[in-house]
């Protein structure tokens, strides 16, 4: 039988191992590796590595094409938590169960550690294309227009400028959606396209695998906010009731809490869905689903 528990615990020490690698070897400022180790190499889940690495499986590619993708997917998640804890934005000072980057360390300190964790994602994409074979340089060069994407204006940056915005105000459950599509569904479908892309995925597997991240990636972000109700910090590593007082547009507050938790496993459900497309091996990608809405952090 498929080990969930081992399987997540094993590609974390692999992408770990990865992530560490390429500070040493992307980061030569004795100033600033010291916060750059600090946020990265501290106790995340990897869920966007994770899918794109299983994602590139799932097709039949290359791990060791998909790592770098996967480590750039890592930066950027991490560089968007350091920034989204800043005073200016959500003003946390507890993250993956530690004092956040300005807290720690400062602020500008935090601003220059997101900078550089964004910048050198593109670093190691690039260089990744750069040193593959044609075939894979021409689907790095995809992946790295598919990352930009979504974590830019058309994705991930607009779901926080909305966020922000949408604070105090009361949205419908269109404009929630739309918010925690491009907040945190944006990177999530694009981890699992690019491990797709990079290992040689076919169109129509690609639309299925996308299908997937969709459903997956809104499902994250609404047992997100449901955590911050019901979690604990010890659990979940960071503090809770923090939506509801800075009046955040969120699914429990919307909803109420079982409705946003059935919605939660109605998006799962979809998603396994898609999968049935697939006759090569679909459990970790089942496994994760399920994971998403039996997380406790
Ligand atoms: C937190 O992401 C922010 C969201 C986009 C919901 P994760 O819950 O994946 O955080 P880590 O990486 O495990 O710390
Ligand atoms: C974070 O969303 C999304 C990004 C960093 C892009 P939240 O602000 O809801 O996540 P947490 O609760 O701080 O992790
Ligand atoms: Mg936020
Ligand atoms: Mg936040």
């Amino acid at each position: 039988m498929f080990d969930l528990k081992e399987y997540l615990q094993r590609q974390r020490e692999i992408i770990n191992k990865a992530l560490s690698n390429s500070i040493l070897r992307f980061c030569p400022s004795d100033i600033l590796i010291k916060p750059i180790q600090y946020v990265l190499l501290a106790n995340g889940k990897r869920l966007r590595p994770i899918l794109c690495l299983a994602a590139n499986s799932i097709v039949g590619g290359d791990i060791s094409n998909a790592m770098p993708a996967a480590c750039a997917l890592e930066m950027i998640h991490t560089y968007s938590l350091v920034h989204d804890d800043l005073p200016a934005l959500d003003n946390d000072s507890l993250r993956r169960g530690r004092p956040t980057c300005h807290v720690q360390f400062s602020e500008s300190t935090a601003i220059l550690t997101g900078d550089a964790l964004l910048t050198m994602a593109f670093e190691v994409l690039s260089e990744a294309g750069l040193q593959a074979p044609v075939a894979i340089a021409n689907n790095y060069l995809k992946a790295i227009q598919i990352i930009s994407k979504s974590a830019g204006c058309r994705g991930m940056i607009e779901g926080q400028v909305l966020d922000l915005a949408y604070e105090g105000i009361k949205i419908q459950q269109t404009e929630l959606q739309h918010l925690h599509t491009l907040k945190t569904g944006a990177l999530i479908r694009a981890s699992v396209e690019a491990g797709a892309i990079i290992g040689g995925g076919s169109k129509e597997q690609i639309s299925h695998l996308i299908d997937y991240a969709d459903s997956i990636g809104l499902a994250f972000q609404v047992v997100d906010d449901i955590l911050n109700v019901t979690g604990t910090p010890e659990h979940i590593g960071k503090a809770v009731g923090t939506d509801a007082a800075r009046k955040k547009n969120t699914y429990p507050a919307l909803l109420g809490l079982d409705a946003a938790k059935h919605y939660a496993f109605s998006l799962i459900d979809r998603a396994l869905h898609a999968l049935s497309f697939f006759d090569t091996d679909t459990e970790p990608l089942r496994a994760i689903g399920h994971y998403i809405i039996e997380r406790h952090r």
